[in-house]
């Protein structure tokens, strides 16, 4: 998905709207979230610290899935400070508090709902998210909602991909690069908008935020692990009903059950250098 290093540009940028997450909702899925989270865990707090993101503060975190950028986020504001993260699907937001839970996690809560009838009673000192502007239909206009959430000077941080930017293998590896191409597809066809991460300045100046800046980054690496693997796997796994649902690629041509090892195989033999597809985080200030 959204983030996986063997993915390949398609022609142009995706500009139709979410309809919803392509992904779907499972256990799998939110495994997959958590896996995903670890392997961009450091680029996410590079840019929360450079956001300003810092102890004390009360934070809202958009589209908080199985809990990984909220658990970062109440890592940096501390006991002082606390995170509301808040997610469509009932399931992600019982196994994101129980996860929270297990963790002994207090400053933290998840609730249920869609961000464009959320509502607190408290001003927030920030508004965060990782993944998730992308699958809106209307992201200026949601940012702008949720901007009455927010105390004047509060900070605004996303972290979206630009998959127009193609990652670069060397030696090249077709299988990945076949396996990234039916992700990449998979998303545009159900309208998620794959270069999110170009998008920002325009959506938060749109929304009425300020002194918006961004930086780049990047995943990289050498050979291939069998975490990146499982990774790639899982993720093809979440959009492997899309898959069939576009005509993308059949069952059959996918062999889910296989895949990891066939892929750790041709990692093995190709031993390649890789530098994923481009991050772009964004952070700009209510007025
Ligand atoms: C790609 S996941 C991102 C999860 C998390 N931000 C992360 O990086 O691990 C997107 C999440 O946003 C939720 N979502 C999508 N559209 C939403 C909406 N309009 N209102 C509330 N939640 C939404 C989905 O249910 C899903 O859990």
């Amino acid at each position: 998905m959204a983030n996986n290093p063997s993915l390949e540009p398609t022609t142009g940028s995706s500009s139709s709207p979410a309809a919803g997450y392509a992904m779907g909702s499972s256990d799998h899925e939110r495994r997959r979230l958590m896996r995903q989270g670890e392997l961009l865990r450091e680029l996410l707090a590079e840019a929360f610290r450079s956001a300003g993101i810092r102890p004390g503060m009360r934070v809202l975190d958009i589209g908080s899935g199985a809990g990984d950028v909220a658990m970062l986020a109440a890592e940096i504001v501390g006991p002082a400070g606390s995170v509301v993260g808040i997610d469509r699907d009932p399931a992600s937001v019982a196994w994101a508090t129980r996860r929270v839970g297990e963790a002994g996690l207090t400053n933290i809560r998840f609730q249920a709902g869609e961000f464009n009838e959320f509502t607190d009673a408290h001003p927030f000192d920030a508004l965060v998210g990782r993944f998730i502007l992308m699958y809106l239909p209307d992201p200026t206009a949601t940012l702008r909602h949720l901007s009455q959430q927010l105390r004047s000077g509060a900070v605004i941080s996303f972290f979206e991909p630009d998959f127009t930017v193609p990652s670069s293998v060397f030696p090249e590896m077709p299988d990945f690069k076949r396996c990234g191409e039916w992700i990449q597809e998979a998303l545009r066809r159900s309208g998620a908008r794959i270069d999110m991460g170009m998008h920002l300045y325009a959506t938060y100046r749109d929304a009425g935020f300020v002194d918006t800046v961004t930086a780049v980054s990047h995943l990289s690496g050498c050979g291939v692990s069998r975490e990146m693997v499982e990774f790639f796997t899982e993720t093809i796994r979440s959009v492997l009903p899309k898959l069939e649902q576009y005509r993308i690629a059949t069952r059959e041509e996918v062999q889910i059950d296989t895949l990891a090892d066939r892929m750790e195989e041709a990692g093995r033999a190709a031993d390649p250098q890789w530098v994923s597809t481009r991050y772009i985080a964004a952070w700009a200030k209510k007025p």
